[in-house]
């Protein structure tokens, strides 16, 4: 497949932006290269140079943990700059489409809206799951990315797999993201493992979710190289700061506290589940892959401003279409998990 044929010819031929560090990558030596203050930051660490551009201590680390090259990886200032330039990358206005699939991230859209790139719709079924008969309707040869949110979000459900299959075995015209941000909240294998057999695929994960780094912002997207060296020279040259740098790669060196934040999650998960089960206003509680729940309330809205009231926030989703009167519940520790059940048994018994 010439996947190449989907890039923009003005991205294929640009000339990056040539920084310092690239074009020296030692540690050691006089550095009077880049503009930057000699004498320090006036902080106990120093955080006067620039960071490495391709920040390859962390993609060392990622390859080891997700058993995949290093020039498959991309790294974003969170998962949404990946969006932003994979859209920039394969889009002209007014030309190209792409297919979304809603209920599903925000920020698929929004992110379109701002390139102005036609955004068309193919909803989830009821069963929140692909509406692959109607996706391949939908694509057309001007489209240019399908995304697939699994598990996803706000759902909280992992999409059918062979759905996934028929689809990408069937487009061709364009690329296919998966948006992997909750896989490891999922007994689902990654997508990631896909890649050297289809190479229109691109996987996004995060370090926000399972590894408990949303402030660092830190971003993945899994690809062929070629796809992953033009996202490399379309990213603005220092995207990573210095310090998510320096703290991810002591983050990634121990995985045990995202192994055990994942079981802990898992276990309050189901404990809470259980305990709204029992609750005879909650009206239906959605199958979760994820590190939330989905859940249909009777007189959600109302629900969703009394727990604020009391300083408990969820995220009211009933003017989303398919989840009306559903408040998605991140999963929180037990005692916040406890606050919750108390808050909605009061809520109903006044
Ligand atoms: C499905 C999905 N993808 C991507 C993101 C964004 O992740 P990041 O924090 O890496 O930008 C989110 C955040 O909530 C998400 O739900």
């Amino acid at each position: 497949m010439n996947f190449e044929a989907f890039i923009l010819p003005h991205i294929c031929n640009l000339k990056p932006y040539s920084s310092a560090r690239d074009e020296f990558k030692g540690k050691e030596g006089v550095f009077l290269d880049a503009n930057e203050n000699p004498l320090g930051s006036g902080l106990s660490e120093n955080w006067n140079r620039y960071p490495d551009p391709l920040q390859l201590a962390i993609k060392e680390q990622l390859a080891r943990i997700k058993s995949c090259h290093i020039d498959q990886i991309f790294l974003g200032n969170g998962s949404d700059e990946a969006i932003d330039l994979i859209m920039r990358m394969t889009c002209r206005s007014g030309v190209h489409n792409i297919i979304l699939c809603p209920p599903t991230y925000g920020m698929y859209e929004v992110s379109a809206s701002i390139n102005h790139i036609e955004q068309r719709k193919v909803s989830l079924k009821k069963d929140y799951q692909l509406d692959v008969a109607g996706i391949l309707q939908s694509i057309d040869k001007n489209t240019r990315l399908l995304f697939i949110c699994s598990p996803n979000n706000p759902t909280g459900n992992k999409l059918t797999r062979s759905d996934i299959y028929t689809l990408i075995e069937s487009y061709k015209s364009g690329f296919i993201i998966i948006d992997e941000a909750y896989i490891d909240f999922s007994d689902e294998p990654s997508f990631l493992l896909e890649l050297a057999t289809y190479p229109s695929l691109i996987v996004l994960q995060t370090l926000s979710k399972a590894y408990g780094l949303a402030s660092l912002r830190l971003g993945m997207a899994f690809a062929n190289p070629t796809i992953v060296g033009l996202l490399n020279k379309i990213k603005p040259p220092y995207n990573i700061g210095g310090a998510t740098q320096e703290i991810v790669v002591k983050a990634l060196a121990n995985t045990k506290f995202k192994d055990e934040s994942v079981d802990l999650i898992l276990a309050e998960r189901a404990n809470l589940i259980n305990r709204l089960s029992t609750i005879s206003d909650v009206l239906q509680i959605y199958p979760s892959d994820a590190n939330f729940i989905l859940v249909n309330f009777n007189k959600a809205t109302d629900l969703f401003h009394y727990l604020i009231d009391s300083k408990l926030i969820t995220r009211n989703r009933s003017n989303v279409a398919l989840c009306e009167d559903s408040i998605r519940i991140t999963i929180g520790i037990s005692e916040e998990n406890d606050k919750l059940v108390e808050l909605i048994t009061q809520f109903y018994s006044a």
